[in-house]
This record gives structure tokens, sequence and C-alpha cells, in this order.
């Protein structure tokens, strides 16, 4: 009897090191950060490698790439314009973080834009750390392609890491870029159900699209009934939200262009301008193109802040009388609303400010 309670025991502690053990290889890999944050609610997310696997060929080149596991929970009953500290309690001080829901009314608030993000993480790294130079924003509009292969899982914790330290201060807000491709991870990260959605932030309504027509259907009349259905989508959202002080439009693929090779690339983009004019857009925020462009246009003003990281392109054929700015230069875009008027501040990577302008809403 005494040698079967001193074996199981053996047993149980075998078991729990093994246990250990496996616990032991698993550490967060990207956030913490919130997402879907709204005056009640908001989902606190983060993402856990729980092993690696080498994969080696023919040649004396050996690939490696983490299993990801998204993790998140959600919290209801909260309350406007607050910030709220949280703790994942096993991960230490790599699980604190925090953020802010958003006001009711027109109390202020700001939020950053960029995008284009890939590729050139040391690129990416210096746009961040000129971010945090800044307030922090409540919170965090991008633009889309945030890594080259949203397929590939061991781009997204390099994203992650270079991203942390803002991410897990503010909230997310993504936009589908071509870079996503098909990829589901974009869904799972960011808890989104919907490729294109939309949100309200104190006295603003925020429509985020999907551009990314390429890969939405595996054939041309499947694009069509994706763009046409959405289409109808952003019409009613924008059509009902006319009461809001601002309304900003999101999407990677901007109407406008001053890349030479790229002007007319984007037909579907510039045919919703007249839907942005018909339901007083105040600005629309785009990527695609890495650089600083700024139009306005029949009262809609157009921004492209596509410089977060990818190599940059020329600005060689500013379209004729909407160009107010274009500069070939990595950057992000600060906005403080603040009442009835709306602060944008252009910032390059070297702090230097690109562009600056004022919108008042028309209420
Ligand atoms: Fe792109």
């Amino acid at each position: 009897m005494r040698k079967h309670v001193v074996f199981s025991i053996a047993i149980v502690g075998a078991l729990f090191a093994a246990s250990q053990f496996l616990l032991a290889a698993e550490h967060i890999v990207g956030g913490p950060f919130t997402v879907k944050v709204s005056t009640r609610s908001a989902t606190v997310a983060w993402i856990v490698q729980s092993d690696e696997v080498t994969l080696t060929g023919p040649t004396a080149e050996t690939l490696s790439s983490p299993t990801l596991r998204v993790e998140s929970t959600t919290f209801t009953s909260l309350k406007p314009y607050t910030r709220y500290e949280y703790n994942i309690s096993s991960a230490g001080d790599a699980g604190k973080g925090s953020f802010k829901t958003p006001p009711t009314g027109s109390e202020p608030y700001s939020f950053l834009v960029y995008g284009d993000n890939r590729t050139r993480h040391d690129v990416h790294r210096r746009v961040i750390a000129e971010v945090m130079k800044h307030a922090v924003p409540d919170f965090v509009v991008q633009t889309g392609d945030m890594v080259e292969n949203g397929n590939a899982t061991a781009q997204w914790p390099i994203f992650f890491a270079i991203e942390k330290e803002l991410l897990r201060q503010t909230s997310f807000f993504p936009t589908i870029g071509n870079h996503e491709r098909t990829s589901h991870y974009v869904e799972d990260i960011f808890n989104e159900g919907a490729r294109y959605y939309s949100f309200d932030w104190g006295n603003s309504h925020f429509t985020i699209i999907d551009s990314e027509l390429t890969t939405s259907a595996s054939n041309d009349s499947g694009r069509q009934a994706f763009w046409a259905e959405q289409v109808r989508w952003i019409e009613d959202d924008l059509k009902s939200h006319q009461k809001a002080d601002y309304r900003f439009v999101v999407a990677h693929h901007p109407p406008f262009t001053a890349v030479t090779s790229r002007q007319g690339d984007n037909p579907h983009m510039t045919a919703l301008t007249v839907l942005f004019e018909k339901y007083h857009v105040s600005a629309g925020f785009f990527g695609h193109d890495h650089n600083y462009q700024h139009y306005l246009k029949n009262g809609v003003h157009y921004v492209t802040a596509g410089g977060g990281g990818a190599p940059l392109y020329d600005v060689n054929k500013p379209p004729e009388s909407i160009t107010r700015k274009v500069v070939s230069i990595e950057n992000f875009v600060n906005v403080s609303v603040n009442g009835n008027i709306a602060h944008f501040q252009a910032v390059a990577i070297d702090g230097s400010t690109l562009d600056e302008f004022d919108i008042e809403s028309a209420s």
C-alpha cells in the first residue's frame, strides 16, 4: 500500500513537472492591446507563443515559425470617458496596460493614424519612437499593411514587438490592406467578425472600409458582389450618422494619388467620393502609398498616411487643383478633436511637422 502511494506521488510529481515545462515555453509575443472599445465595453487581447517549429530543407537554411494562440477577455458595464488599468494575472509586468473608453458627448479626445508598417522593421521602430514622443492617443487607427504577408505566422510577433509600448496604453482599430491578404489572423487577433465596420467616439463616427477587392473573392463576379454589398452598407452607415459632428472614413486604398504609376488604380475608391461628399464626410484616411498626401475636394479632406515603415514612393504627379501637400517621407498623423474643432498634425519620422490644419464641424 505504502509503495503504491509513493508511486502515485511520483507520477503526480512527474506530470506537474511536465506541465510546468510546457507552461514555461509559453510567453506573450503580442500585446496586450485593447480592441472593440465602446462607452460600455472593451476587449483586452494578447497573443501567446506556445511553441516553435523549425523547418530544414535541402539547403543549409533553417526556417522557424512560432505557434500562436490569441487570448482575449471582454469587459462590459464600463463607464464612458474613463481610463482603466488592466493586469493579466499570470504575465507579470508584460501583462499590464490601460485604455480609455470614449466620451458620450463632445469632450475632447485624440487619435493617431498611421499605416504600411510592413517590411523595414528598423524604420517602423523609428516611426513608433517618434509617435511615443507625443501624448499617447486615446486610440489608434491603422490604415492597413501591418505585415508583409498576413498569412506568415512569424511576421505578427515582429509587428507587435515594435508596437508594444504604444498598444498597451491605447486601443487599436485595424483596416484591411492588400498585404493582410486572406489571412484569418486579422479577424482572430483583433476580434473583428467583419472586414468592414464602424464605431463611435464622442461626437464622431468612424467608418472602416475594406478596399482590398483582389482578395475579397475568388472571381470577378464575387468581387463585384462583395463591393456592391459594402457600398450599400457604407451609404446606410453614413446616412444614419448625420447627427455626429464629424464623420471620418478609413480605407487602405486612396481615391487620389500623386504617385504617377498608381494613378487610376482604385476606381472603386474614387467612385466612393460621391458618397463622401453627399453625406458630409469630414476627412478620409488612407494608406497603400508610402508617403504623405493631403487633398481637399468639395469640402472633404483626403489624407494618405502610408509612411509607417514600408519603402517610400515618389509623389511625382500631384493631382491639379485639389492638392494641399504631398511629401515622400515616413510619417504619422495626430488628430485632436475638441468640440467643433478637429486639429490635424502630420509628423515626419524626424519629428518635423509636415502639415497642419483644422476642420470645423458643421454643427
Ligand atoms: Fe498596400
